[in-house]
């Protein structure tokens, strides 16, 4: 996939969480002057609805990938943008009320140190937050046949880095920081079973992204196959728990 069909993806997780996004900075009192950073923004497809749904007038994006940024700077076009590494944030001590993340920790290589860089630069009683972390340890397949897709995609994952079980870690991490208040939990599902056939497309082409290599075309045929009329029946069951957790800076 490239650029920006990865964009397409990310768009499409962001409307995932976009009602825990609202509940979280609700609750922590984002206010429109607030200083707030995105670490790893990708190509901006929170941010932009951020930006959007929160008036907030001061948001930074940062991300290792000069091309998603490039793609941020079009998607999302009053976010100051920074090209750097996540474990050595290039920002001085408190200088943001709220630094979050969505779907970033399980990608780096240590998460703790990203933890506490984003802490570091956060300001006394401001916040950070992990809106999304995946843990596909608690993964439900259904029906069986397609449970083996699950496994599969989890050690491809695996294998391009990702740790994928960084959800349930993820409240250790806020208090290995020194965060206070924390507060964690799991993004609950909701399907519109008989709209979903976009969702579907795009949940197959990460797939087959994800599993060249482990099944031929024709395997991943049958697959599909069976997972597309399992769809037609409302059948089919695809839910990968997703963590978020949230943490004062003392
Ligand atoms: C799954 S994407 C999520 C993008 C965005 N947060 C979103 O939800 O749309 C993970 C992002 O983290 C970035 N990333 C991974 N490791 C990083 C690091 N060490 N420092 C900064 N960004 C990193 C990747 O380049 C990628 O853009």
């Amino acid at each position: 996939m490239d650029a920006h069909a990865w964009h397409t993806r990310f768009s499409q997780q962001a409307k995932w969480t976009a009602s825990l996004r609202q509940y979280l900075f609700e609750r922590v009192g984002l206010k429109e002057d607030d200083r707030i950073l995105e670490i790893g923004c990708g190509t901006g497809a929170v941010l932009h609805v951020m930006i959007q749904e929160t008036n907030s007038r001061r948001v930074f994006g940062l991300d290792l990938d000069y091309t998603y940024l490039s793609l941020a700077a079009h998607n999302a076009p009053p976010a100051h943008l920074i090209q750097a590494n996540a474990h050595a944030l290039p920002f001085p001590d408190g200088c943001f009320d709220i630094v979050f993340c969505h779907f970033l920790l399980l990608w780096v290589k240590n998460p703790l140190l990203t933890v506490k860089e984003m802490t570091r630069i956060t300001r006394q009683g401001g916040w950070v937050l992990a809106l999304a972390e995946p843990d596909y340890g608690g993964r439900i397949d259904y029906p069986e046949a397609l449970a083996e897709i699950g496994h599969m995609q989890e050690e491809a994952l695996r294998q391009q880095g990702a740790e994928t079980r960084l959800g349930r870690r993820l409240a250790a991490l806020f208090i290995a920081a020194e965060l206070h208040e924390i507060v964690t939990g799991v993004l609950g599902g909701e399907w519109e079973v008989q709209h979903a056939a976009a969702d579907w497309q795009q949940e197959w082409e990460v797939l087959e992204d994800d599993l060249r290599g482990w099944l031929t075309p024709d395997e991943l045929s049958t697959l599909r196959e069976i997972d597309r009329s399992a769809h037609e029946i409302g059948e089919r069951i695809l839910y990968v728990p997703t963590f978020y957790a949230m943490g004062r800076k003392d």
